[in-house]
């Protein structure tokens, strides 16, 4: 049985104080998910050694928006997966269409950063999506896939038995428009079938989470499908009630 995932991104948002109030709403209500259930959230980088202070002893993880794959080196403005160690960092999100589109991320690059943190043990959290247009055209399937070869290419199938993917329709980020249970459903079928042909194993253990504008009242929907383990959580993570709602209906 694959245990349900539920990650906050809080992208760039967030001052200290922000941080601090959003955390203490967190810990107020967490007891009222199931143990079930994982949860983390993943702030920003500079965030990141208040939110390990404020976590300590809790059972909400810690994850990371991003890291370059190098240990250390020249990079001026990067962050390695082996810095995120130290930290306390569990899981760090890669190939966030976010990353894909500012930044230019390749799916070479996107591959290269998930071994990396594979190669550092911790768990890599790989974001795939199709635009509207290719949606529209008909190539969601092939996108998605797509991105997710370039991945298998590089690490191989094993590794993503040690991985968690994120299937987040880049129409649906931050728009209040959320790909339909059933839609969602057939493409984390397809990952996961493009998965178990190669290894049932992996296919089967691999939790598979859905993310874009996921909310309290669209979550139980979306986390009922067979193939949906979770969700990978924008704006709604930044309501600690809202959040938590969401939690509560992963169990
Ligand atoms: P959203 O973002 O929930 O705000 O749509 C999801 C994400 O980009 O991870």
């Amino acid at each position: 049985m694959r245990r349900k995932l539920v990650l906050g991104n809080w992208k760039m948002h967030g001052s200290k104080a922000q941080v601090r109030q959003l955390l203490a709403g967190l810990a107020a209500r967490i007891g009222e998910v199931s143990s079930a259930v994982d949860v983390g959230v993943c702030p920003t980088h500079l965030h990141i050694p208040l939110v390990a202070d404020l976590l300590a002893g809790s059972r909400i993880g810690l994850g990371a928006q991003d890291a370059y794959a190098d240990p250390s080196g020249a990079v001026t403005g990067a962050v390695s997966v082996s810095m995120l160690v130290e930290f306390g960092v569990s899981w760090v999100l890669v190939g966030h269409s976010e990353r894909r589109q500012l930044f230019g991320e390749t799916d070479q690059q996107v591959a290269t950063k998930f071994a990396a943190v594979l190669e550092q043990g911790l768990v890599p959290v790989l974001c795939v999506g199709e635009t509207l247009q290719q949606r529209q055209e008909g190539d969601t399937e092939t996108v998605v896939l797509a991105q997710l070869q370039a991945v298998i290419n590089k690490a191989g199938i094993e590794a993503l038995g040690n991985s968690v993917l994120a299937y987040e329709p880049v129409w649906a980020i931050g728009t209040g428009e959320t790909a339909s249970p059933a839609e969602a459903q057939i493409v984390h079928q397809a990952l996961r079938a493009h998965m178990a042909a190669m290894n049932a194993q992996v296919a089967a253990d691999t939790r598979i989470i859905y993310g874009g504008s996921v909310k309290g009242a669209n979550a139980q929907q979306l986390f009922e499908q067979a193939d949906i383990d979770g969700g990978l959580i924008g704006g709604a993570s930044l309501e600690a009630e809202e959040f938590i709602s969401i939690c509560k209906n992963a169990d």
